[in-house]
């Protein structure tokens, strides 16, 4: 019962970082196509307000995630392939995350080395390691 509590509020925090992960990149291309300085400095705010609630969210998804493990019930998926691909993942997924802390502190400084078609890429690579995950979650390959 308390496994499936863990896992009701993992998924929960999970799909909540995964709004922001998602959005923050899209505010990203239109900052890198936006010429305007009034609207370059309204993005800046939406981007650090944006980041900065998903970042205690993306800790609650991952402690949920370990608290899932600890319990007697989720101890049998240490020995498991799928879990350490999942694992290894999400460690890039917190990269990406903080990656994007830091492409945001470079837009507020006024410099960006990106033009709006990098962002559009990198926009898509947490699409590509959430379809990666639920897949491993859901099917356990291995
Ligand atoms: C420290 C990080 C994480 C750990 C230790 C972890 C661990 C787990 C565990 C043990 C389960 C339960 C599997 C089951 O009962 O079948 C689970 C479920 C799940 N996890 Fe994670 N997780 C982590 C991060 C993430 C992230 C970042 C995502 C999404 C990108 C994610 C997506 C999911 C989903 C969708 C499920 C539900 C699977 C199901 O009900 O069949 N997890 N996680």
């Amino acid at each position: 019962m308390l496994y499936l509590w863990l896992k009701a509020f993992h998924i929960f925090f999970v799909v909540a970082w995964f709004a922001g992960v998602f959005y923050l990149p899209r505010l990203f291309v239109h900052h890198a196509m936006s010429d305007d300085r009034a609207t370059r400095e309204r993005l800046c705010i939406m981007e650090g307000k944006l980041y900065r609630f998903i970042t205690p969210i993306m800790v609650l998804a991952l402690f949920f995630g370990l608290a899932l493990l600890i319990t007697p019930a989720g101890r049998g998926w240490f020995t498991m392939g799928w879990l350490h691909v999942k694992l290894l993942l999400v460690a890039g997924l917190v990269v990406y995350h903080f990656w994007c802390g830091r492409l945001l502190r470079g837009f507020e400084q006024g410099h960006n080395p990106h033009p709006h078609t990098w962002f559009r890429w990198f926009n898509e690579m947490p699409v590509l390691v959430l379809l990666a995950i639920v897949l491993l979650v859901v099917l356990k390959p291995f």
